[in-house]
């Protein structure tokens, strides 16, 4: 069976390249035709994702894995972690300073989306180790 894998570092802090590893997954989705609507999904998803790793985290990775069933994407950060993931899931809740929100960002929305567009969602989080994010996307 064909399987796609593959693993994106994300920068913390850097808005310029926010929004690329999303973008590149796209990309890569269009290439083998997964249908519109399921990519539609995984790409919301993969970019609250990215956005969050970038203005929330020291940094972490996406990985990204395809069969002919599912797409899984995995979103590992290095911290700081997310001391009450009840509020965090809350949607309109943010935690974001004004510079960012003054970029467009911080609505608290994006943990609520991603649960809303996978088809399986799952978060763990540990204050001073990181936070391990898996959404399963049923093609
Ligand atoms: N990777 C992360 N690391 C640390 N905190 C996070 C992370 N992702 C989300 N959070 C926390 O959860 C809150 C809600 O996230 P989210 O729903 O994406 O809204 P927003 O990014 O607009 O603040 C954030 O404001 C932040 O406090
Ligand atoms: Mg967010």
């Amino acid at each position: 069976m064909m399987t796609i894998k593959e693993t994106f570092p994300v920068t913390a802090g850097d808005m310029t390249c926010a929004g690329d590893v999303s973008a590149r997954i796209k990309r890569q989705m269009k290439q083998v035709g997964v249908p519109a609507a399921v990519m539609r999904r995984v790409s919301v998803g993969t970019y609250e994702a990215e956005i969050n790793l970038v203005i929330h985290s020291l940094g972490g990775q996406i990985d990204y894995e395809m069969t002919e069933e599912k797409i899984t994407i995995r979103v590992v950060d290095n911290g700081p972690g997310i001391p009450d993931l009840k509020k965090a899931m809350t949607e309109g809740w943010s935690t974001a300073s004004n510079e960012v929100r003054n970029m467009g960002f911080g609505a608290g929305m994006g943990l609520p989306n991603m649960k809303r567009n996978a088809d399986e969602f799952q978060i763990e989080s540990t204050v001073g180790v990181g936070t391990d994010i898996t959404m399963v996307f049923n093609i």
